[in-house]
């Protein structure tokens, strides 16, 4: 089988995605006219323009600092502005195959320069992206992510009290993300204690993302972390991952973004064949597709060609993420059959 027959099958097979950012889907197209709207002083002529502003590219630098520069958080004018993105974030992730999106997005990082409330940014994007989901045949969840360098205990409390609120419509949980080697996770231990107050909110936590294997253990030890985002430093402990795999902990893992933030030094190297060899929970996502200009599928395609992983293994992998979905246990059980359907009506050797 060739490789666009390979990429085929990937794209069409029904995929669960646990780690996606918003502000990291927004398409090329989209920023340019917000930006424009906005009069902002970036390249805004062409998306070529644009591109290395908000997209990272070969040659340049790979580290998780350069990479979140390009997150720039004043493109937003108005509440349609955010539902656009949203909608938009979710007709992208179907056209991937994807059918049960969990989406991240940083209320904070949607209001800091546009006006709008945070509150009103999140029944923004949850109501959109809803409707955007229902209409592509979708599930979704919505999860609230907080930027470690951007703390302010006050407006966090306030901003996790209206994800209960909105937890009827669709939030389900809370993130802490942005530079894990500046605003380690101790930082954060009296915010997380709230979130996890509410019986309501799920917790996943960006940790050892290129930090140390001591930053994947706080986050579930201290933050009442559900989930990691990466966790690609669980790999230099032997104990920490047999501790992982004795336990419910999952690693929402993202390839190529790995790459780019230069935590992983080639795909080939990624560490989640050795995680999932050692009965590690670990899942393949996309992080934040717009920037790192992937899809799902393509993550998927890292798993054929680096790791000579076929079906069965991304089929295991596959109902990892369905498990540990932030859904509740009807939802899941839909889920599952859908992704089980079409692996089993596939034949589970079939990519050769
Ligand atoms: N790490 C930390 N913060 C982020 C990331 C990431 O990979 N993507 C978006 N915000
Ligand atoms: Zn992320």
């Amino acid at each position: 089988m060739n490789r666009i027959e390979q990429y085929e099958i990937l794209k069409a097979l029904p995929k669960v995605d646990l780690h996606r950012h918003l502000e990291g889907s927004i398409r090329i197209e989209t920023l340019l006219e917000m930006g424009r709207k906005r009069g902002l002083d970036l390249p805004l002529e062409s998306a070529e323009a644009l591109a290395p502003h908000v997209t990272w590219q070969p040659g340049q630098p790979r580290s998780l600092k350069h990479f979140l520069t390009k997150f720039h958080a004043d493109w937003y004018s108005s509440y349609s502005d955010v539902e656009r993105i949203s909608r938009e974030a979710f007709e992208d992730a179907a056209a991937s195959g994807v059918v049960y999106l969990e989406l991240r997005f940083s209320p904070e990082h949607l209001s800091r320069h546009s006006g709008l409330s945070p509150e009103g940014t999140m029944e923004a994007v949850v109501e959109s992206g809803m409707q955007a989901a229902d209409d592509a045949g979708m599930d979704a969840g919505f999860i609230v992510t907080f930027t470690r360098e951007r703390y302010d205990f006050d407006q966090w409390k306030s901003v996790i009290n209206h994800a209960v609120e909105l937890s009827d419509k669709g939030i389900v949980g809370v993130d802490l993300a942005g530079d894990e080697f500046a605003y380690p996770n101790r930082q954060f231990i009296r915010i997380m204690d709230r979130a996890h107050d509410t019986s309501v909110l799920n917790i996943t936590i960006h940790a050892g993302e290129g930090t140390s294997a001591a930053s994947v253990s706080s986050a579930v030890e201290s933050l009442h972390a559900q989930r990691i985002g990466h966790g690609i430093s669980a790999a230099e402990d032997s104990m920490l991952m047999q501790k992982l795999a004795q336990g419910t902990v999952t690693l929402e893992m993202c390839p190529n973004s790995n790459f780019q933030t230069g935590c992983v030094h080639e795909l080939k190297d990624h560490p989640l064949p050795m995680l999932k060899n050692a009965g590690v929970r670990v899942c393949i996502n996309s992080d934040d597709p717009a920037m790192h200009q992937n899809t799902l599928t393509d993550e998927y395609m890292v798993a054929v060609e680096q790791w000579g992983f076929g079906l069965e293994e991304l089929f295991e992998l596959e109902k990892i993420a369905v498990d540990s979905a932030f859904v509740n246990e009807a939802l899941r059980k839909k889920i599952m059959q859908r992704v089980s359907d079409a692996y089993l009506s596939r034949g589970i050797e079939s990519l050769k």
